[in-house]
């Protein structure tokens, strides 16, 4: 069964088609060489009616990443923000996940990609727990990637690209075929970077630590809602290289990201984490989140946008 709502509609070029008819050519500059920046993140059912997290950093996100690759998004920021939400309403979706994507459509196909029009499309979607039903409570189990994250200067880590994700997708695969749910990879200095496509944190003696983004990252939205929320209820979150054994011997380690949220990791190459499942910290950082995405804490940092 599809995971979409086929009868749906879809934001292309600022119109609304039908979900099927959303399509492209398959001479299109993206389909080739991979040239596009998305974004994705969600809109949630709170207290107060639907609203949507963290829209306009996911917005500024896309659009940074969109300049990394000399793009310009044909519109305004906030005329993007109204196009999200106009999608939301269009398929009259209470909780969804979101995907805008900006790519290099049909013209030529020489690499140069300056001579093709650029596109973009809003898609949205009911997602449900990306890691598995049960792994915002028991965590996952994952393992280190042999691949390892794009080297500085090759591939700009910080600009969220679907080039950069044949490399998450070497990382996914190889954790998927032995067994764990998903991989963390190192960056080429040997230290850790991230998930396929989530953040890591680790807690060790009450303090919380997260590669910088030196480490070959992408900026995570998730990570830095963490930071706030962790200094709310006063913990520190340090940001440093971290070599790949503090994982073994962290007291509790957890991935962050829109789609996977706050999902605890309880082991890491079949070694436990602390005691093998969801420690206090990761415990907490959860509940601080949720309570946040409901609509349940004051919404003091404005990262709800009604719709
Ligand atoms: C490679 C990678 N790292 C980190 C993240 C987490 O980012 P965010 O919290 O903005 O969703 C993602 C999520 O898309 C990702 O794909």
């Amino acid at each position: 069964m599809s995971p979409f709502n086929e009868d749906g509609k879809v934001w292309m070029n600022g119109k609304f088609v039908s979900w099927k008819e959303a399509n492209i050519h398959v001479a299109s500059h993206v389909i080739h060489y991979g040239s596009c920046l998305f974004e994705g993140f969600r809109a949630y059912e709170t207290s107060k009616g639907t609203a949507i997290f963290r829209l306009h950093s996911h917005t500024r996100r896309l659009y940074n990443s969109c300049k990394m690759y000399r793009m310009e998004i044909p519109y305004t920021q906030e005329e993007f923000n109204k196009a999200v939400i106009e999608t939301i309403k269009a398929n009259k979706l209470k909780a969804c996940y979101i995907r805008p994507i900006v790519y290099r459509g049909y013209g030529t196909l020489g690499v140069d990609p300056f001579p093709n029009p650029i596109d973009c499309a809003i898609l949205v979607w009911e997602w449900g727990q990306y890691l598995g039903e049960e792994a915002l409570e028991n965590g996952v189990d994952v393992r280190i990637s042999s691949w390892q994250r794009m080297a500085p200067n090759t591939f700009p880590a910080l600009a969220k690209s679907g080039a950069n994700y044949m490399n998450s997708q070497l990382i996914k695969m190889e954790a998927l075929k032995d067994g764990y749910v998903e991989g963390i990879a190192l960056n080429v200095r040997g230290h850790i970077s991230e998930g396929s496509g989530e953040n890591i944190f680790i807690v060790r003696d009450g303090k919380i630590l997260t590669p910088p983004l030196s480490s070959s990252i992408l900026p995570g939205i998730t990570r830095d809602t963490v930071f706030k929320l962790a200094e709310d209820v006063g913990i520190s979150v340090l940001e440093q290289t971290i070599p790949r054994e503090m994982l073994y011997i962290a007291d509790e380690v957890f991935f962050t990201g829109s789609a996977a949220e706050i999902t605890p990791i309880r082991s890491v190459d079949r070694i436990s984490i602390g005691e093998g499942k969801r420690g206090p910290i990761t415990k907490k950082i959860q509940d601080e989140y949720f309570a946040y995405i409901g609509g349940e804490k004051e919404d003091k940092y404005n990262w709800l946008t009604p719709i």
